[in-house]
């Protein structure tokens, strides 16, 4: 892998980059283009070996001595441009830059994503890309199969949703719902017991739950602020709380998810 210098900012050839930190355009720009940003070293080589293919990639001088280390396909192309160009392109100062522009791949329907899971998280409306990475990540080491998105939920291959997640968005198959709320009666259907997670007081204690390993179950969870809606709550066959102290009124929805994982999610034996 051999590099071109970029001097200019407005360079088409790194057209990809521009105005990384304006989340309305970026989220405008880069699903219609079937493109995301990897951010960082390890993210980048995550996203190359679950099997993504790059657009290009964008590095600070200091990569040029270690381009070799990076292990990128050999017809990638790979661009170099010092702090300041960087900085003017992205709109923040890259530390140790690399940056890579990736081709998304097609997203499997939710149907097709079922079939062959037992486990799976349904995040409504969860519109914070930090908290839907950190979900990924938890999601990934906890042991569940998949993650379904309802039709408004933050894009989980946002630059900073993949960055939180420590690239574990490429690990764990997920599928956005079309039809909201009504798709949960499929999941339903589909054998999966719905538990809403809910702080409400109400709700059964995560700790008087019963799962048999065989039993499918979808865990719901809601956004910051509002939680899950009443229309989600109300086709669940279940509400769960996990149990909380101090007079807190709920758990950022990240932290519930990983309490919940853990106690739900599939276990393999390396994990018990
Ligand atoms: C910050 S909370 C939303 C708080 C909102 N006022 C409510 O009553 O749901 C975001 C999501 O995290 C999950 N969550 C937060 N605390 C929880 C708890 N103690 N037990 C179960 N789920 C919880 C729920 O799925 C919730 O929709």
């Amino acid at each position: 892998v051999s590099a071109a210098e970029i001097t200019d900012p407005a360079d088409p050839r790194v057209a990809d980059y521009l105005c990384l930190t304006d989340v309305d355009l970026r989220t405008k720009f880069e699903p219609p283009r079937g493109l995301f940003i990897a951010e960082g070293e390890l993210v980048i080589r995550r996203a190359v070996r679950a099997g993504y293919r790059l657009r290009s990639v964008l590095l600070g001088p200091e990569w040029l001595r270690s381009l070799p280390a990076l292990g990128l396909p050999p017809e990638t192309p790979t661009y170099v441009a010092g702090a300041e160009v960087m900085q003017a392109l992205t709109g923040f100062r890259v530390h140790r830059g690399a940056l890579a522009s990736v081709h998304r791949r097609p997203l499997p329907t939710a149907e097709a994503l079922l079939a062959g899971a037992q486990r799976v998280a349904v995040l409504e409306d969860v519109n914070t890309h930090t908290n839907a990475g950190a979900i990924f990540r938890c999601a990934a080491a906890l042991g569940m199969d998949a993650v379904l998105l309802s039709p408004s939920c933050a894009d989980p291959l946002y630059r900073r949703a993949v960055r939180v997640s420590m690239g574990e968005v490429f690990a764990v198959p997920y599928a956005r719902f079309e039809a909201w709320p009504a798709d949960l009666d499929r999941l339903r259907s589909a054998g999966f017991r719905l538990l809403a997670l809910t702080p409400d007081p109400a709700a059964t204690s995560l700790d008087d739950v019963r799962v048999a390993p065989t039993d499918r179950v979808a865990l719901l969870l809601g956004a910051e602020g509002p939680g899950l809606s009443p229309a989600a709550r109300g086709r669940a066959g279940q509400e769960v709380r996990i149990p909380m102290s101090g007079g807190v009124d709920s758990l950022n929805v990240a932290a519930a998810a990983a309490v919940a994982f853990y106690v739900i999610g599939g276990r393999p034996a390396s994990r018990r």
